[in-house]
């Protein structure tokens, strides 16, 4: 059979891990994944994987030593003080770019497979979250700070649907794709904008399925009847990877973009 792909990028990209129930499912369904989609590169947004919120040095180097070539973050970046002297010197995890300069880390990365450069920039919506200067006007500086790359992914960590959709309007023709992190809920609305960029307002999570975005659904009720404060707890029911697979063929376009939604392969002897 001939190879028609052959010549394609895909990036796979997936949605924020929630805990050790999460980067369980995204670790079993990776090797699954590649079988069916040969990635170029994998980027996982990680922002919750200590326990439900933030990131360990530890939790990051696993990522990066399974073959997560670069991690994005979010509002929950800096939930773990152990993290901020890694993400000032590990070049591949990126946080929000339009935080302020002076909180750590950084907000772009490029990272190298099979001689083809992939840029990842991380944004933070303004609405309802927390970003000291504004994703609209930040992105020009991030995508300026990439230089030469064959492809650019946006991870837009947001809660507004508007920023997000306004968010690919903005970049489309200029960047390889804009997907949409945060709400931990999958929309269905990926597509190819006109000028080629892959869009998605959110990839959803990989987690829980069977809890209120990653928690434990009786606690997530119980606050909202009662109004008073309660501790949540990560869910550990039906755990799903989310995500999604950008295809290109040229220089900052997407050919296609596919919706990944997949549920944890059942554990052997389980
Ligand atoms: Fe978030
Ligand atoms: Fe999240």
């Amino acid at each position: 059979m001939a190879e028609p792909q052959a010549a394609a990028t895909r990036i796979l990209f997936v949605g924020d891990v929630v805990g050790g129930l999460g980067r369980r499912t995204l670790l079993d369904c990776l090797p699954v994944l590649r079988e069916r989609y040969a990635p170029t590169f994998v980027v996982v947004n990680a922002e919750n994987i200590a326990g439900g919120v933030g990131i360990t040095p530890k939790l990051a180097d696993e990522l990066l030593a399974k073959g997560v070539d670069a991690i994005t973050l979010g509002n929950h970046t800096y939930r773990r003080k152990e993290i901020y002297p890694y993400l000032d010197s590990q070049s591949r995890i990126v946080r929000p770019a339009n935080f302020l300069r002076s909180q750590p880390g950084h907000g772009t990365c490029v990272v190298e497979r099979d001689g083809v450069r992939l840029g990842v920039v991380n944004l933070s919506g303004n609405l309802y979250l927390r970003a000291g200067r504004s994703a609209f006007t930040e992105i020009e500086v991030a995508l300026g700070e990439l230089g030469e790359v064959d492809h650019v992914l946006v991870d837009m960590h947001a809660e507004a649907t508007s920023e997000k959709v306004a968010m690919g309007w903005h970049l489309d023709g200029r960047v390889t794709a804009v997907l949409g992190t945060h709400t931990h809920v999958p929309t269905s609305d990926a597509r190819v904008l006109p000028g080629g960029t892959a869009y998605l307002t959110d990839v959803g999570m990989t987690g829980p399925r069977g809890g209120v975005i990653g928690v434990k659904r009786e606690q997530a009720i119980e606050s909202l009847l009662t109004q008073m404060p309660v501790r949540f707890e990560t869910s550990e029911e039906d755990p799903w990877l989310m995500g999604a697979l950008v295809s290109c063929s040229q220089r900052l376009r997407a050919d296609s973009i596919e919706q990944v939604l997949m549920p944890r392969p059942p554990t052997p002897g389980a």
